[in-house]
């Protein structure tokens, strides 16, 4: 992993009995910030590429929940990492300004996204030649 790219792999706690598993997110202990938003996006075809977007100040937290899926980041340094997200209790961070492809999406995908903004689609760069130059920085 490049040490530009400040996005990383979380492991949840589990929480397992003969009932079946729990897997515990509390926003600012597990995760560096607190929750505002949560979605979930499921029903997206195998061949379909979500995302294509960056995020002036959204920080997000990705996990399957079900299902798998693939995300691509790029920063804007040009370095590139895929995640495989294949484990309910398994997640990706992925600060803000950091260009984000998901795909690959299994039948079964339930993708769950937790945010540190509410919806805001001011802050979305869906232009990535704009993203890579840099305009709109975190703070913008
Ligand atoms: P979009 O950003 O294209 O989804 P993704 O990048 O996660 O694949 O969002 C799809 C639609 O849903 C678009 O019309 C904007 C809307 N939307 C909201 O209204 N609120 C939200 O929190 C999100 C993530 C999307």
């Amino acid at each position: 992993m490049p040490e530009t790219i400040e996005v990383k792999m979380l492991n949840f706690s589990q929480k397992g009995d003969d009932r079946g598993r729990l897997v515990i997110v509390e926003g600012g202990i597990d995760i560096p910030f607190e929750i505002k938003r949560v979605f979930y996006i499921f029903g997206s075809d195998p061949d379909v590429v979500r995302g294509r977007h960056a995020n002036r100040r959204s920080e997000f937290i990705l996990i399957n929940v079900a299902g798998t899926s693939k995300v691509r980041v790029v920063d804007r340094n040009g370095n590139e990492m895929i995640i495989h997200l294949n484990r309910p209790h398994t997640g990706v961070y992925i600060p803000a300004m950091v260009w984000k492809d998901m795909y690959d999406f299994s039948p079964d995908s339930v993708l769950l996204v937790l945010s540190s903004e509410h919806y805001d689609p001011d802050e979305y760069i869906r232009d990535f030649e704009e993203f890579k130059k840099g305009c709109g920085n975190a703070e913008a």
